[in-house]
C-alpha cells in the first residue's frame, strides 16, 4: 500500500534503535548518517508524515478522538485488541504487542521502580490501536513534533517538511507561531499519534509524572535533541526528567526473549486494577 511504507508499525521503534544506539552519544555526521542506514520504508513513512501532519489534520483527528466516544473497553482487552495488530512478520519468531508491553514493564520492574512506573511501561503503546480505528500508519507512529510553529532542524528527515502545506502559511513559520513563549506544551499541538491519544485516555488515573512518559515519548526532537525548549514552561522542564528517564526503556528493553505472558498476567492484572477502572472510554 503507498499510504503504508512500513512493513508493520514496531519498524518505525526499530528505527530509532538504530538513531539512538545503546551507550553511545551521537556525533552531528552520525545523526545525518542515520538517513542513508535506515530502510526505504522508514524514509517514506517520514515523509507521508510530514507532509501530512498539518495545523488543521491535528485539530480535526483531536476533534474526532478526545471525545473518546469510539470504544468502551478495559486495559488487558485494549491489550488483546492492540494484539490483533498483525502484519507479515513471522509470527514463530517475532513478539506480539503484549510481549513487547510486557518486556518494557518487565525491565522497569526490574530496576525497582514504583508501581505506577511500571505500569505506564505497560500500557504506553496502547494508543497504537489507532491503527486498527482505521488511522494510517503515519498518523499513530513516528516522531512528534509541533505544528502551527517553525520546524526545529532536530525533528528527524525535516527536509520532508518542504512538502507541509503549512509551511507556505507565515503565521505558522515563526519560532513560536501561534502560540506564546514560555507558554507550557499543555497549550501546544504537537503532530497526532498514539502519545496524544493514550494521554486522553488515562489522563484521570495516572500520576503527572506517567501522564509526561506518556504523552511525550516519541517527541525526540524535544526531549532527546533538546530542541523547542522556548515553548516549555517550568513544570515541562521538571517532567522531562521522567520522560528521558523511561526512554531506555522504551528504546532497549524489547529484546528477542519471549516473556511468560500466562505468568505474568496476574501481577499486572493487580496492578492495573489497583489504578484503572475495569472500563475506559476509548
Ligand atoms: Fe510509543
Amino acid at each position: 500500500m503507498p499510504d503504508e511504507p512500513l512493513a508493520h508499525v514496531d519498524d518505525w521503534e526499530q528505527s530509532l534503535e538504530v538513531r539512538y544506539p545503546r551507550g553511545q552519544s551521537k556525533t552531528k555526521d552520525e545523526f545525518r548518517n542515520y538517513r542513508t542506514l535506515v530502510r526505504p520504508g522508514v524514509r517514506d513513512f517520514y515523509r507521508l508524515n510530514h507532509r501530512h501532519q498539518t495545523f488543521d489534520f491535528v485539530r480535526a483527528k483531536k476533534h474526532e478522538y478526545l471525545a473518546l466516544a469510539k470504544r468502551r473497553m478495559g486495559i488487558w482487552e485494549a491489550m488483546e485488541f492492540l494484539n490483533t495488530l498483525v502484519d507479515d512478520s513471522d509470527p514463530d519468531t517475532d513478539l506480539s504487542q503484549i510481549e513487547h508491553l510486557m518486556q518494557t514493564a518487565e525491565a522497569i520492574r526490574h530496576d525497582g521502580h514504583p508501581r505506577w512506573f511500571i505500569l505506564m511501561g505497560l500500557i504506553h503503546d496502547l494508543g497504537k490501536i489507532l491503527c486498527l480505528l482505521g488511522e494510517a500508519q503515519w498518523a499513530v507512529v513516528g516522531d512528534t513534533f509541533p505544528v502551527g510553529c517553525a520546524y526545529s532542524e532536530k525533528v528527524v528527515f525535516a527536509e520532508f517538511f518542504e512538502e507541509n502545506p503549512d509551511r507556505q502559511v507565515p503565521a505558522f513559520q515563526t519560532p513560536c507561531g501561534v502560540y506564546e513563549e514560555g507558554c507550557g506544551l499543555d497549550r501546544v499541538h504537537l503532530s497526532w499519534g498514539h502519545d496524544e491519544y493514550l494521554y486522553h485516555v488515562v489522563r484521570d488515573y495516572l500520576p503527572p509524572e506517567a501522564l509526561y512518559m506518556i504523552r511525550y515519548h516519541s517527541f525526540y526532537a524535544a526531549h532527546k535533541e533538546g530542541a523547542y525548549g522556548h515553548l516549555m514552561n517550568a513544570q515541562d522542564r521538571e517532567m522531562f526528567q521522567w520522560v528521558r528517564t523511561f526512554n531506555p526503556y522504551d528504546l532497549y528493553s524489547k529484546g528477542a526473549e519471549r516473556p511468560d505472558v500466562a505468568k505474568l498476567r496476574p501481577f499486572y492484572e493487580e496492578l492495573i486494577a489497583e489504578f484503572f477502572p475495569a472500563e475506559l472510554r476509548w
